[in-house]
């Protein structure tokens, strides 16, 4: 009895190695780390979080769609779709044509998935785009005065920096599809550290991902035990759109939600 479970004990361990050879010292997947002298990050925090957690490469470089696939759904228990529809869009910020793999800094490439009117960071025609922005996350900050943020203060957050983005930056460009980005982008922070439901997230979870790119796990935050699916993100990311205050726009994403990225999974 005990032999039989220590052989197959050592059998996972045998696979777990040599599926995923690990450098001596390596630090254990799910342990967070700052990036470090030449590991390249992304504009977008969700991503550097996987990455500072070890779910995608530590370097950031040479992510593929299985890799990406794996980290959503360890990390954060999200769907090979969700994931998808990161990846899809993200390989084609390589600089390199027909690639099947992108380096995070690769989507600091203003207007493919890097846009204005971010929540946390500056306009690229400001600041380097990939950095963190204090001023422009205080500002993101004002529109979340309780320590719940739903839909409702998602929604205006958002807009308000869209808002704020277009009337100071003379070279503000945020077309259908980069709107529609950015709507899914409220949309899946919400849905990866909140609840589907509701539509809300207690805002100390939020706040560390933005300000230390961590996932909330000390905050009582864990994945959920079911994997959230891209129809998920699409119907919160529908809930945004919806409890946005801003008549005109909400007119025309409700046509144009079709539009962009979204819409080849949206079936
Ligand atoms: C990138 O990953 C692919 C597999 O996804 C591998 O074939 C290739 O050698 C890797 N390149 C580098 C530079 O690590
Ligand atoms: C990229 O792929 C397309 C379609 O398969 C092909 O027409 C094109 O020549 C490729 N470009 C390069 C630089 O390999
Ligand atoms: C942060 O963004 C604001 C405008 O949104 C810009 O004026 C400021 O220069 C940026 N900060 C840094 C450190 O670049
Ligand atoms: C928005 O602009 C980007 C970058 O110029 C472009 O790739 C994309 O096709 C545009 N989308 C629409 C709907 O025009
Ligand atoms: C989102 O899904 C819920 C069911 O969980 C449904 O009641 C609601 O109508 C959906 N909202 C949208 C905008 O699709």
């Amino acid at each position: 009895m005990h032999s039989r479970i220590l052989v197959l004990g050592l059998g996972a361990l045998g696979t777990a190695s040599a599926s995923r050879p690990c450098a001596p010292h390596a630090l254990p997947e799910g342990t967070w780390a700052a990036p470090k002298e030449g590991e390249v990050r992304s504009p977008c925090p969700m991503l550097n979080v996987l990455a500072n957690h070890g779910f995608l490469p530590r370097d950031g470089k040479n992510i593929s769609k299985t890799i990406a696939r794996a980290a959503f759904k360890d990390g954060l228990n999200l769907d090979p779709d969700f994931s998808d529809i990161m990846f899809d869009p993200a390989v084609l910020t390589n600089p390199y044509p027909n690639q099947t793999t992108f380096d995070l800094d690769h989507l600091n490439r203003h207007n493919l998935l890097e846009h204005d009117g971010s929540l946390s960071r500056a306009d690229a025609y400001w600041d380097d785009s990939q950095v963190f922005n204090t001023t422009v996350y205080e500002e993101t900050l004002t529109y979340f005065q309780t320590d719940t943020v739903d839909v409702k203060s998602a929604a205006a957050a958002r807009m308000g920096r869209v808002l704020s983005s277009s009337r100071t930056n003379p070279e503000y460009y945020l077309n259908a599809t980069a709107e529609s980005i950015s709507f899914g982008e409220t949309g899946a922070y919400i849905l990866a550290l909140g609840d589907f439901e509701t539509g809300t997230v207690p805002l100390e979870r939020v706040r560390m991902m933005f300000e230390e790119e961590r996932l909330p796990t000390e905050l009582g935050w864990s994945k959920g035990t079911e994997a959230a699916t891209a129809a998920q993100l699409f119907n919160l990311t529908q809930r945004i759109i919806d409890n946005t205050e801003f008549p005109a726009l909400r007119a025309r994403m409700n046509g144009g939600i079709h539009a962009g990225v979204m819409a080849k999974h949206h079936h």
